[in-house]
C-alpha cells in the first residue's frame, strides 16, 4: 500500500511540472513516504531527515530551494511534533490527504510557512484522482480512481496489472498494529467508481485488476441500489468486463471470509486461485492476545471451505512470532498449523513493539533471542513448502501474464540462421531477451524469447508456458 502511495505523490507531483530523480542532491523538493508497520519507522525517519539537511543547506546557500515533506503514516501518527523534531521539514501529510501535496507545496513555496494536513477525508483523495484522470488523459501520467500507470513510450513498456483501491482504514485494532490510528476507521468505494476505473484500466491495456484494501474483504461500498454490495459482488461485476482477464484481492482478515466470498472463488474463473490471509499465530491464547477476533479453528475451517471450492488455492498468510507472552508451547501450535495447511509463499516477523498499541505495553516481552530463533526456524518450513510448491508446477502447462522484461536479460552468440557454430562467420551476438510473467498462483514466471518483436507480443497477454524448472522463488518454462 505504501509503495501505491508513493507512485500516486509521485504523478500528483508530475502533474504540476515536477519530474523524479534518483537523489536528493540538488532536488527542488524531497517527500519521505513513512510507513508504521515497519520496526523503528520513526527513528528511520529522523536519521533520513539527517541525511537530507546537508542537500537542503548546499540548495540555499544556492539560493534556492528545497521543499522536503514528510508523509504517510508517521506523519499521521507524530504530526506537529516532526516539525518540533526537525527543522527541515516543511510539509507533514497524512495517509488519506495526500492528495493536497501540490496545494500544500505551492503554500509552503509562496508563503513561506510549514504546512501540515492530517485530515481524513478519503472520498475527496479518490475524486482527486478520477478528476487528473479525466485531464491528463494519455499525456504522460494518467490518474485512475487511486490507480494511476505510466507509459514510457521510449521502451514501450506498459502495465499488464494495476491496483484498484477498493477500500481503506480498519476496525479491527489488534493489540500490535498501528493502522487503524494511522489510516483511520473503515472507508469502502462505491462499485460505481470502482467499476469504472476498472475500465478505464482496460482500456489502457491493463487485464489483470488487483483490488486494494487494509482489510479488503470487509469491502462494503454501495452499488447502484444504494444497497451495501459484499466484495464477492464486486468480483462478480468486475468480471463482467471482457476484457479483465483476472482479479484479485489483497489483504484480507478471517474474519471476514463471508461463504459468498469463498462461493465466488468457484465460480468466477477470473478470480485468481490465489489468497493472501493473514492468521499471525496457530495459537488461540496467542490469537486472543493480538484481538484478532478468530479462533485457529476457524482458519482451518476456513481453508477447508477454500479448498472444497477451488482444490488447487494457493495460500498465503503472514505470521509475528514472539508476541508478548507466546511460550515455547504457543509457537509450536503455529509451525503445526503451517505444516497442517502448507502455504506457497508467506511473511513472517519479529514482535516488534509499536508506541501507542496495546501490547506495545504489555510486561511479558519475549527475548530478542528467542524472537530470532522462532523466525529462523519458521521461516525455514515456509521455505520449505515454497520450494515444494514451486516444485510440483515442473512439467506442468499454465496460462501466464506477461508483465515486463526480466532484470536479467542477457547476451548469447548464435548464427544468424538460429544454428550456433563458434567461430563461424555468420556468428553475432544477440539480446536474449527474458519475459516475466506470473501464473495464477501469484509465482514468477520467467520464459525465454527470440526478439524484442516476440517479447513486445507477449507483453499484456496470457499465454500457455510449459513449466521446465523450478526455483525457490520463481518457475522458468517455455512458452507452449
Ligand atoms: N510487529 C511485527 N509485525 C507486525 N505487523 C504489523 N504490526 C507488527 C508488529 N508490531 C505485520 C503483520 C501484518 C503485516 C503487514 O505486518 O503480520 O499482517
Ligand atoms: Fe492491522 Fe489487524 Fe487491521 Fe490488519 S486487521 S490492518 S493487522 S489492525
Amino acid at each position: 500500500m505504501n509503495v501505491y502511495d508513493s507512485d500516486r505523490m509521485q504523478d500528483l507531483m508530475e502533474n504540476v511540472g515536477y519530474e523524479t530523480i534518483d537523489t536528493p542532491e540538488g532536488a527542488d523538493m524531497v517527500i519521505i513516504n513513512t510507513c508504521h508497520i515497519r520496526e523503528k519507522a520513526s527513528e528511520k525517519l529522523f536519521s533520513d531527515l539527517g541525511r537530507i539537511r546537508p542537500h537542503k543547506n548546499k540548495k540555499e546557500e544556492d539560493g534556492s530551494q528545497m521543499i522536503v515533506a514528510v508523509a504517510g503514516c508517521v506523519a499521521q501518527a507524530e504530526g506537529e511534533e516532526i516539525f518540533k523534531r526537525s527543522k527541515v521539514v516543511d510539509i507533514i501529510v497524512g495517509p488519506e490527504s495526500y492528495q493536497t501535496l501540490p496545494d500544500l507545496v505551492g503554500k509552503a513555496i509562496r508563503e513561506k510557512k510549514k504546512q501540515i494536513n492530517l485530515d481524513f477525508v478519503p472520498d475527496n483523495k479518490f475524486d482527486v484522482f478520477r478528476e487528473l484522470a479525466a485531464n491528463v488523459g494519455d499525456a504522460g501520467s494518467s490518474y485512475l480512481g487511486g490507480s494511476s500507470r505510466r507509459v514510457s513510450a521510449t521502451k514501450g513498456v506498459q502495465k499488464s496489472s494495476d491496483f484498484v483501491t477498493v477500500q481503506e482504514g480498519c476496525d479491527k485494532f489488534c493489540t500490535f498494529c498501528v493502522v487503524p490510528y494511522t489510516r483511520g476507521a473503515e472507508y469502502s468505494r462505491e462499485v460505481s467508481k470502482i467499476v469504472d476505473d476498472a475500465k478505464r484500466l482496460v482500456d489502457q491495456g491493463v487485464s489483470e485488476i488487483y483490488f486494494l484494501g487494509q482489510n479488503v474483504n470487509a469491502y462494503h461500498g454501495l452499488d447502484s441500489t444504494g444497497a451495501p454490495s459484499s466484495l464477492a459482488k464486486l468480483i462478480e461485476e468486475v468480471a463482467k468486463i471482457d476484457a479483465v482477464k483476472r482479479i484479485r484481492y489483497t489483504t484480507s482478515h478471517p474474519r471476514d471470509m463471508s461463504d459468498d466470498l469463498l462461493a465466488a472463488h468457484r465460480d468466477i474463473e477470473k478470480l485468481m486461485p490465489f489468497l493472501h490471509l493473514p492468521i499471525q499465530s496457530g495459537s488461540n491464547s496467542v490469537l486472543k492476545g493480538m484481538n484478532r477476533k478468530h479462533t485457529r479453528q476457524d482458519y482451518f475451517k476456513i481453508i477447508e471451505k477454500l479448498r472444497a471450492a477451488r482444490p488447487d488455492m494457493g495460500l498465503s498468510s503472514d505470521f509475528i512470532v514472539g508476541f508478548p507472552g507466546e511460550t515455547d508451547k504457543d509457537f509450536e501450535d503455529t509451525m503445526d498449523l503451517v505444516r497442517k495447511i502448507g502455504f506457497t509463499q508467506c511473511y513472517s516477523f519479529k514482535y516488534s513493539p509499536r508506541p501507542g498499541t496495546p501490547a506495545a505495553d504489555a510486561k511479558i516481552q519475549v527475548e530478542e533471542s528467542v524472537k530470532d530463533a522462532r523466525l529462523a526456524e519458521l521461516q525455514k518450513l515456509l521455505t520449505e513448502q515454497q520450494i515444494e510448491f514451486n516444485k510440483k508446477a515442473e512439467g506442468q502447462v499454465m496460462p501466464v501474464l506477461f508483465e515486463r522484461e526480466a532484470p536479467k536479460s542477457k547476451k548469447r552468440t548464435t548464427t544468424q540462421n538460429g544454428r550456433f557454430r563458434q567461430g563461424g562467420e555468420d556468428e553475432v551476438t544477440t539480446r536474449s531477451i527474458q519475459l516475466w510473467g506470473k501464473s495464477p498462483y501469484l509465482q514468477s514466471v520467467i520464459v525465454d524469447v527470440e526478439s524484442e518483436e516476440e517479447a513486445a507480443n507477449y507483453f499484456g497477454k496470457i499465454a500457455e508456458v510449459k513449466i521446465l524448472k523450478s526455483r525457490p522463488s520463481s518457475l522458468v518454462g517455455t512458452i507452449n
